[in-house]
């Protein structure tokens, strides 16, 4: 090996070993940081709109429609106060459809016939 090509190698090497050096000491940070309580620092007021603040087995499952159906349901296509029995049904119906013929059926199949119910059950209380 002529001179260059080991110093090459050298500075590779020396290169490679800061790299995996950063990365330990950036993991370790991250590890040590506690995680900031979220909860404690707001008002009751605010809870309900909060990640992490859960008030109905349904609503995690639920918030996956949020972004269309609006908050709570009061979008598009209003589900809040619907029937449950009403929104399971028109869930079961479109999950039995076509998945790429409308936006809804393909989000439909994802849940199973409780958490349905679970989610009918958190809009039918909106
Ligand atoms: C990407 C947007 C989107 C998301 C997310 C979404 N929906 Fe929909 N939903 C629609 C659209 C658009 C319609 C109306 C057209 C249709 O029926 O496909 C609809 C229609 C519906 C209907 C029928 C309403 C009626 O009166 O006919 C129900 C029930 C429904 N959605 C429930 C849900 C539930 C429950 C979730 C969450 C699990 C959800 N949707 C998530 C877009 C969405």
């Amino acid at each position: 090996m002529n001179s260059l090509s080991s110093k090459n190698t050298r500075s590779i090497i020396l290169s490679v070993g800061l790299l995996a050096a950063t990365i330990v000491a950036c993991r370790s940070e991250i590890e040590q940081t506690p995680p900031t309580p979220i909860v404690n620092s707001i008002t009751s007021d605010e809870r309900s709109l909060k990640v992490g603040v859960v008030n109905h087995p349904g609503q995690l499952l639920a918030s996956n429609c949020f972004q269309c159906h609006g908050t709570n349901g009061t979008g598009l296509e209003h589900l809040a106060g619907k029937s449950a029995n009403e929104i399971v049904n028109e869930l079961r119906e479109m999950s039995a459809k076509n998945p790429r013929a409308e936006i809804m059926n393909v989000h439909a199949k994802a849940y199973t016939t409780d958490e349905m119910k679970l989610i009918g059950d958190f809009f039918s209380k909106q």
